[in-house]
This record gives structure tokens, sequence and C-alpha cells, in this order.
């Protein structure tokens, strides 16, 4: 598989902002001090025209690039670099007006009003060929400007359309993947409900009753996008080929198979905001952002990337849009480098005066200036980051255990009745995060990767209810096993094939009875309030514990039993099971096990395996980024209270008060600490909360 390697060429780390002088034209001395104050914060770096088609081409064929080139030339004076996204993100009013079919229909059938964003047609040959031109406009017009140093492409692409333009590429794309209408059928199990097509006319692009149907259009809405990006980016390729592209992806969304996309890029990038709730369970909800920064690491290929969106202070989506406590905006940057970030980037640099977004967080504020917490806060972060310049390039340290993240197990998973859906509806990913926490929380390092990466660069593979198992990944998995692999697979694993149709010889299928040396019976979906007690000697030492959700009734068949269930008309059955595979093993979670006995596992397992592994207190993270002069060391309190830890001889600074730390040290809460590089600052920290409340353990939903 092609990994995404080229960065945009820097020895630092990136730091900057999207910025929009598009919606300060004509005022000079705005966009003036927008550049002292960007050299004053350690700014290197900003996104610019990600929304400004008009302001580029406010009538068909009539461009206003001087505003552009100005601001291009202020950023090259000023040594700062430009990534520059063309504007397909946001449809012009007069090109929506002239053309509507550039403008999305719902399933309903209706086509939208002009506004909005991101909600194009990815179809459209019109609005293709109006993206194509205006792009080719500006790589041709920047494309060797000294301050360009990469292609920011579009804003976060994702949705989907339901017009008759798409309703019959999605017929073409079907006959090219099953050929024949028979074909289809049979894939698609039609004679259920009489769902039989006898014409490729009658195929719609909505049917939530036919679940194949459900599969496949979500594959070819993600090809769409994959192809328009590909057509936005021609134009960049040919006319400006130094500089590297990206599209800025959204962690874990639904829609997009980013595993896809990565192979069109030059570079990965994430937008990301994690929700601070200090009230709630802070640690358990960043390492939801290890696990997305994880993704993007394994989307890399295992090498840095670019945060290109964060907020530097509060958005203003959320119901409730709190500020960052101290410390925690520094740590959420530091986090992100610590996982192979190579930039830092924020959404916005200066909040506008109007607009859906004038009360989201920026560094600049409506007063204007730089005589504000967050600009502070955010020109310490400068400083910082460049202190950590010699951590550009390097890789994040490689982990031993992979999670497999794989986006068609979770729509065939998402697109079947009858499996519990998990709170927020995304069961898969759900399961994925919670085998991440608590492999972390056993303190072993974990990847995320795609199911047809190379597993042999690891000792463990996890596969969290890999719903969809085709019948090429599972004989990839086995012989991994079989030559000396781990492989844990969870409930959930191996229900159906690639078009969301039962395996048939019992479950888990294709033919991994054997494997895991197990037989999947049945399944009891339990109600939210209740438990299954399960037992097992493994569980002794986090006081037994017992699962929620989903129990799925097992046999042992050949394998041996390392938990049974202990309640319920079912107790006695097995649970948790082991099989020797070859020169491997494999093991079996059939329940969704609570948090404590999902560690106690992973515990058991890294030492049967004898995997290498660091244990800290619960909250605590360490990670590195390895060069050629050693690794840089990140240490983390991601906890709202002060933990106890022992550094022993190492020599950690932190970032709080430039303090050394070494032997018996008290993590402040939120604190960051580095070793590998002096630490250029030190933050102003608020006094700390004598109260700390403690927090009981609950679900935690993932940044978007
Ligand atoms: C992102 C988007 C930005 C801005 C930001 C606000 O999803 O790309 O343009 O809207 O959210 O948090």
């Amino acid at each position: 598989m092609n990994r995404p390697s080229r960065l945009p060429s820097c020895e630092r780390v990136l730091y900057g902002a999207d910025y929009n002088p598009d919606q300060w034209l004509g005022e000079d001395a705005v966009l003036r001090e927008d550049i002292a104050l960007m050299r004053k914060a350690g700014v290197t770096s900003a996104s610019i025209g990600i929304f400004a088609w008009t302001a580029l081409e406010p009538s068909p064929g009539v461009y206003t690039f001087q505003w552009l080139d100005e601001t291009m030339e202020r950023f090259a004076k000023a040594g700062l670099s430009v990534f520059l996204a063309p504007p397909s993100a946001s449809k012009p009013m007069w090109l929506s007006e002239l053309h509507p079919e550039i403008r999305r229909v719902g399933r309903d059938g209706r086509r939208e009003p002009s506004g909005g964003r991101h909600n194009h047609c990815p179809t459209s040959p019109v609005y293709r060929a109006a993206v194509a031109r205006i792009n080719r406009e500006l790589a041709a017009r920047y494309g060797k400007h000294p301050a360009l140093a990469l292609w920011h492409v579009g804003n976060e692409l994702n949705g989907e359309c339901h017009c008759d333009l798409c309703i019959n590429a999605f017929r073409d794309w079907l006959k090219r993947r099953h050929g024949s209408l028979a074909d289809l059928n049979r894939a698609w199990w039609t004679s259920f409900w009489n769902h039989t097509f006898t014409d490729w006319s009658q195929i719609p692009s909505h049917d939530p009753s036919n679940d194949g149907l459900t599969m496949d259009w979500l594959r070819f809405v993600n090809d769409q996008h994959v192809s328009f990006l590909e057509n936005e980016m021609a134009p960049l390729r040919e006319l400006s080929p130094g500089v590297p592209r990206t599209t800025n992806f959204m962690g874990t969304n639904r829609g997009t198979n980013y595993w896809q996309w990565s192979r069109s890029l030059d570079c990965i990038s994430n937008d990301i905001y994690p929700l601070h709730d200090d009230r709630a369970d802070s640690w358990r909800k960043a390492l939801g952002s290890d696990f997305i920064h994880s993704l993007m690491r394994g989307l890399a290929g295992g090498g840095p990337w670019l945060l290109m969106e964060c907020s530097p202070s509060a958005v203003n989506w959320h119901k409730i849009n709190k500020l960052k406590r101290p410390g925690v905006h520094l740590q959420e940057v530091l986090q992100a480098v610590a996982n192979g970030a190579d930039a830092i980037h924020y959404f916005q640099w200066r909040k506008g005066l109007g607009g859906h977004e004038k009360f989201h967080g920026a560094v600049i504020d409506h007063a204007g200036g730089s005589d504000s917490r967050v600009f502070r806060e955010c020109a310490e972060v400068g400083r910082v980051l460049q202190t950590l310049a010699p951590v550009a390039g390097l890789a994040p340290e490689r982990a031993p255990v992979a999670i497999v993240y794989d986006w068609e197990a979770r729509w065939a998973l998402d697109a079947s009745a009858g499996p519990k859906k998990a709170a927020d509806g995304d069961r898969y990913t759900e399961t994925c995060l919670e085998h991440f926490r608590a492999l972390r929380c056993a303190g072993l390092e974990v990847d995320l990767i795609s199911a047809d990466a190379d597993f042999s660069a690891y000792r463990v593979v996890v596969t969290p209810a890999l719903y969809a198992l085709p019948a090429t990944t599972a004989r990839r998995l086995s012989a991994f096993a079989a030559a000396g692999g781990g492989w844990v697979a969870t409930y959930l694993t191996g229900y159906v094939d690639e078009h969301n149709r039962c395996w048939r010889g019992g479950f888990p299928g294709p033919e991994l009875r054997a494997v895991f040396g197990l037989w999947n019976e049945e399944v009891d979906y339990l109600f939210d309030d209740e438990k299954v007690r399960v037992e097992g000697a493994l569980f002794d030492s986090a006081g037994g514990t017992f699962a929620t959700d989903i129990v799925e009734r097992l046999h042992a068949e050949g394998a041996e039993t390392l938990a049974t269930v202990a309640s319920e008309f079912y107790a006695g059955s097995p649970v948790l099971l082991r099989n020797n595979w070859e020169l491997g093993d494999t093991f079996y979670l059939g329940a969704r096990l609570a948090e404590e006995g999902c560690i106690a596992f992973y515990e058991y397992l890294a030492g049967e395996l004898d995997l290498p592994r660091l244990v800290l207190p619960r909250g605590v993270v360490r990670k590195s980024r390895v060069g050629a002069d050693g690794p840089i060391e990140f240490l983390f309190n991601y906890t709202r209270e002060e933990v106890a830890v022992d550094l022993g001889e190492e020599r950690f600074h932190r970032l709080a008060d430039g303090q050394t730390c070494r032997g018996k040290t008290t993590l402040r809460p939120y604190d960051s600490l580095l070793k590998g590089v002096l630490p250029a600052c030190v933050f102003p920290l608020a006094p700390h909360d004598p109260h700390p409340t403690r927090h009981e353990p609950q679900a935690s939903a993932l940044p978007r």
C-alpha cells in the first residue's frame, strides 16, 4: 500500500491557523496586525482561502487575485508559509444559482437551497469542471510561490447527495462491481421481502431494509469523494508538482474510509476538537484523542502527520462551550506532537465579526491585539514548539500491539438490524476505543492499522468487533497467528462477508472456528441496566468482572477456557478462550467486559506473551519520538488530580514551571513534562483546585 510521506519541508514543528484575510479586505491595519501578531505568537504558517471562492472569482471567469497576491507576498516577506486552500469547500452563490445541479439532494429527493458549506454534489460534472478551473488558475499563479508550503485541498470533505447524477453514477458503479443484476441480487440477498431488481434503473440510493445496498452505497459515496479529490488535485499535481497535497480528515468520520483516501495524498492531516469537560473522566477522553492520533499515525504509515485544526480555546458548537482549564491546551498540543504531529494549526486565527463562527475560539479575539489570555497561552505554545524543533520528522515509537480499524466492518455492523446499537450508534468504534484504552491502561503501546496492513510487524493484532470479515482478511490473520503472532478477536467477529451476508457454518466465519477453537452459537443482548457476571482466575485481582450489552454463547471446540459466564441461564458457558494455532495463539473475548476486566485481560496477555509494557498510574501516559540522537520523551498527567510517580534517575522538565523533576515526583493536574529537549518557557498556572472530585467511569465519546 502506498504510504503518504511528503510533508511540507520545514526544520521544525509548524504552528499556525486557518486564516481568512478575505473576510477583512480593505482593512489594511487588521491585515498588517495579523502578520505582526503571527510573528509575536511564534506562528510559522497559515491555511488561506478555504472559503474564499467568491473573493477570488466574483463572477464566472473574472478573477480578483490581488488580495491573495498581496497576502502571499506579505507571508513571504515575513518568512511565513502558506497552506493554500483551493476553495471547493463552499460553493459560490453565483455558481450555485446558475447551476442548481451542484447543490446536494437529500434522501427525500429535495434539493438544498444555496448556502451552507461542505455540501456540493460530488458527482456533478459542472462542479468538478469549475473546481478544476479555479484550481488550475491558482496552481498556475501560486504553484511555485516561495511562500507556498502545502496545498490544503478542500475542507473536511464528506456527506452524501441523492441527486439523479449520483444515483445514475451509483448504478454504473454497481455494474462495474457486480457485473450482472443476477450477481448483485445474490450479493444483496434481494429475494428477502421481494426486493429482487429486474432492471438497473430500479436501484435506489437508500433503502435501510437492504443492508447490502447500504454497504455498497457507502462504498460508492466514499469512492466519489476520492475521485472528486483526485479531479481537484490534478491541476495541482501538473502545475505545482513540488508542493505536497493534503486534505483535512475528521478522525473516525463515518462515511469516509480514510485508508483509501490516504493513497491519494502526500501527507495526512486531521482536525480534532476534544470536548473539555473538567467534571468528568478527562483521562479517558484524552485517551480518546490518543486513539484518533494513533489512527492518523497509522494512515501516515507510522510517520509524522499534521494536526490541521484544533481550537486554541473553546468551540461554539457544543451545548456548553467550556474554556479549557490551565494546562489543558498545552497538553492537547503536546499530546498530538508526541503522537507524531509535525504541525499544530488552529481553527481559527482571528474571530470574524459576523457569521456562524463569530464566537468560536481564535488566537485573536474581537478586542484585537495580543492582550488576552488566549493569545498569551498561544504564544507560549509557539515558544514550546520552537524548542521542539528536533522532533520534526521523527517517527513516533512503534508499538508491539496493533488494533485493526476497519470502516467496512463498521458500515456493515451499522447497517445490520439486530446487534444492539451503542449509545451513539457506533458500536464498532466504541469497541475499538475500549480495547485501545484497556491496552494502554495495561501499559501496552498500540498502533492503529488497516485490515490490509502487514501484520508481521506486530507481536499482537487485536481486531475488535471485526463483524464483516472477508475470507482473504481472515486467511491473512490466521496466517499471522500460525506464524507465531497473537490474534485477539472480540464479540461480533466474523458474522458477515463483504456483502453483509452471514457466513455459513457457524460463527466465527469464515472457517475460523478451528483457528479460535470455538463455536459462537448465539448472542444475548442485555438491557442497559443489566450486568452478567464473568468469572475466571485472571479477573481475581480485579475483584471479578462483569459484562454489559453483549454476551455471546460460546462453546469450546478445543480452545482453553479462561473465563466463564457466572449468572444468567447460560451460566458456565465459556466467554474468554485461548487457542494454540500452530506457532501462535488466538484469544476470543465473547462479551463486552467492564473496563477493569478488559484491562485485566490485557495484563494477562502481556504476561503470557511477554510483551514489553510500562505500567503507570491511571491517566499518566508516556510517549516518545525516536531520532538518531535518542528519544524525545513526553510524560503527561491526563487527570485533573495530582498523581505521584517515581521517575527514578531520569530527568524530566516540567513545562509549567521549567523545573527539573526526578525521583519521586507529584504530577500536577494536566501536567506535561519533557525529556530530551529543554523547554523554552514557563507557563503561569492557575492555582490548583483544592477539592478535586473523583469521578465514576462512564462511556466516553470520541472527540470530533
Ligand atoms: C471544522 C471546520 C472549520 C470550523 C471548525 C469549527 O470542522 O473545518 O472550518 O468550522 O470546525 O470548530
